[in-house]
């Protein structure tokens, strides 16, 4: 089993784009995380990328922290499926230090940026990604919603600056179509599939990205896909569905139960109800049985 390694992202969305499914990027919290994470896609024989916010990886205590826990388990695991270990939303500074902490994918998002810097920042990070065979991600048009406490407006990515920064040789392309990260709200208007089908239209081959999984019904997740997104992020559905778990074994005063606190108990529930949600999409965006 020496041979286990995280692997870049470019060959897993290759196979989906040309293969018409999805690979999930979940994002990881803690060890128990990253294991349910990384059981359920070995059981499922389906590819996955793991995303680590920069928040996340501070908790984790650092990146370095983070892919040394992820490939060690993959080795007491037996992980043999493709596993990435991808930095979500990196700043410059992180992308570059995720780089040197071992990542074996990176998202570099400059869409806060005007796009002239976008794009020369973008050049630069993907130089040092592929010099080290590390797939990198792009963002045009900020994703809406709030995540580690940025906050986007829903907004929708303009099809050209799309083709600018596609042609920078980047291995996928974030736009945003309308799509906000955490719960939607009810007053939501839908993804823009009038914008993703143009953009997948100037970027032919280009594996697209879906951003804010969580919550975005089953028709227009396959709609996206017959649109050209091979991946799709999810990050708030398994924390909705860890933290009611361990609500209901609290309330149900599990934990005052013989050694129910011992936290191997405690933190049970959350741990399998994370892989049923992970189940859960890799069926949905068809990744199961494709690793
Ligand atoms: P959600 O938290 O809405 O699932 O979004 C995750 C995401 O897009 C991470 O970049």
């Amino acid at each position: 089993m020496s041979d286990i390694k995280l692997v870049s992202a470019q060959e897993m969305l290759t196979k989906a784009k040309a293969g018409k499914y999805a690979v999930a990027q979940i994002n990881i919290n803690n060890l128990e995380w990253t294991k349910a994470v990384l059981t359920t896609v070995q059981e499922l024989q389906s590819p996955i990328i793991l995303g680590v916010s920069e928040g996340a990886g501070k908790y984790m205590c650092g990146f370095n922290t983070v892919t040394a826990m992820t490939t060690a388990m993959m080795k007491t695991l037996g992980i043999t499926v493709p596993v990435a270990l991808h930095l979500d939303h990196g700043s410059y500074e992180g992308a570059k230090q995720a780089l040197a902490d071992g990542f074996s994918s990176i998202m570099f998002d400059g869409s806060h940026y005007g796009i002239e810097e976008n794009i020369e920042k973008t050049k630069e990070i993907v130089a040092l990604a592929y010099a080290k065979g590390v797939s990198v991600e792009a963002e045009v048009g900020s994703i809406g919603g709030e995540e580690d406490g940025v906050i986007g407006g829903g907004e929708v990515a303009d099809p050209e600056e799309c083709k600018k920064i596609a042609d920078l040789g980047v291995t996928m392309l974030a736009a945003g179509i309308g799509n906000i990260h955490g719960v939607y709200p009810p007053n939501w208007t839908g993804l823009n599939f009038e914008v993703l089908a143009k953009i997948q239209e100037l970027t032919g081959t280009m594996p697209l990205v879906l951003h804010g999984g969580t919550g975005i019904p089953a028709d227009m997740i396959k709609e996206s896909i017959s649109l050209g997104v091979s991946k799709i992020n999810v990050n708030t559905e398994c924390q909705l569905s860890f933290a009611e778990a361990t609500r209901k074994y609290i309330e149900a005063g599990k934990d005052r139960e013989g050694k129910g606190f011992d936290p191997r108990k405690l933190l049970n529930p959350g741990y399998e109800a994370i892989k049923a949600t992970v189940k859960e999409k890799l069926e949905l965006f068809g990744s199961v049985g494709k690793a």
